[in-house]
């Protein structure tokens, strides 16, 4: 199987991304690192455990991280996730211990101990875990398999300010790092995800598992698809995070094209926007592949498959 490391701040769609991992044989989930993002530092890194318990997978290690961005305060977004970040579903409290080395350090000594090219970060939250483990350690770069990150946007710009996505923003300066790094990556975008629809039918599919893997999936959505559906009437919210984890399972679902991206780090109108090169008018180097369109329904069709069998 694929080695991965799920760097998260979850919330629900992180939540979503983790249990489709977990249900997946194709993929070793080595570890998960918890970052400060949707909500603080302490509420992310036990939701993660919260996730694991949920999913049987007690054996999952998880570790904490940056409780802060780089450089700026921290934004969260309890107005889209509720305050605890993982609002809907009434999850015990964990009873799994996190672990003791930080995740920062758990990054860094995974990606030296494995062979070179086989560990792949996900890339679930803020970037500061990822570009903290660059900063202190560049060597790992050229060992990492590749990144794989839901962040940013071009067409569809910002969803936390009019050019900017929360990802991104909440540690723009993070992001810099990574996108300058010059390890492979793959960006999930705006783009991609507001395509990527929990409407109700597909929510229903969740909801005729009777598991409780299925039960706490239809709450976390139910919870999570009203910020969407109040304020822009559409059927349903997107999924952000699990496009992800879908695309290591099955990449031809995912279209795009490899662009140079850069992070605004400056301007305050427009901190935190993804400028894409898409059209290539520039010789700047190309350092992502950009997705753009996604198949939905192969989507959804792969995630009630995948969550079956939790
Ligand atoms: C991203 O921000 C968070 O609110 C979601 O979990 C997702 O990672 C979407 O902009
Ligand atoms: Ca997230």
């Amino acid at each position: 199987p694929r080695k991965i490391i799920i760097d998260t701040d979850p919330g629900q769609d992180d939540a979503v991304a983790i249990l489709l991992a977990f249900a997946s044989p194709e993929l070793e989930v080595l570890g998960l690192t918890a970052v400060a993002g949707n909500v603080p530092l302490a509420l992310t890194e036990k939701n993660a455990r919260k996730i694991c318990e949920l999913a049987g997978h007690t054996h999952t290690a998880v570790y904490a991280g940056a409780s802060r961005p780089l450089m700026r305060s921290l934004v969260t977004a309890e107005h889209v996730h509720g305050r605890t970040g993982l609002d809907g579903p009434d999850l015990p409290e964990p009873s799994m211990g996190l672990q003791d080395a930080n995740a920062v350090d758990f990054i860094i000594d995974t990606i030296m101990r494995e062979k070179a090219g086989q560990v792949t970060l996900c890339a679930l939250g803020p970037l500061t875990n990822i570009a903290l483990a660059i900063i202190r350690e560049p060597a790992i770069v050229p060992r990492i398999r590749e990144i794989v990150l839901m962040g940013g946007g071009y067409f569809e710009q910002g969803n936390i300010t009019p050019s900017a996505e929360f990802n991104i923003y909440v540690d723009p300066h993070a992001a810099d790092v990574v996108f300058r790094s010059g390890a492979p990556i793959v960006m999930m975008p705006l783009d991609v995800t507001h395509k990527v629809l929990t409407t109700r039918k597909r929510v229903d599919a969740f909801r005729s598992m009777e598991t409780p893997v299925g039960d706490a999936t239809v709450q976390l959505l139910d919870f999570f698809e009203r910020f969407d559906e109040e304020k822009y009437g559409t059927d349903g919210g997107p999924l952000h995070d699990p496009c992800v984890i879908a695309y290591l399972l099955r990449p031809e679902l995912f279209s795009g094209r490899h662009c140079n991206v850069t992070v605004e780090t400056a301007s305050e109108l427009t901190l935190g926007a993804t400028v894409v090169d898409w059209w290539g008018v520039t010789e700047r180097h190309k350092n992502a592949l950009v997705m753009r369109d996604v198949d939905a329904d192969g989507f959804f069709a792969l995630l009630t498959e995948r969550l079956a069998r939790l």
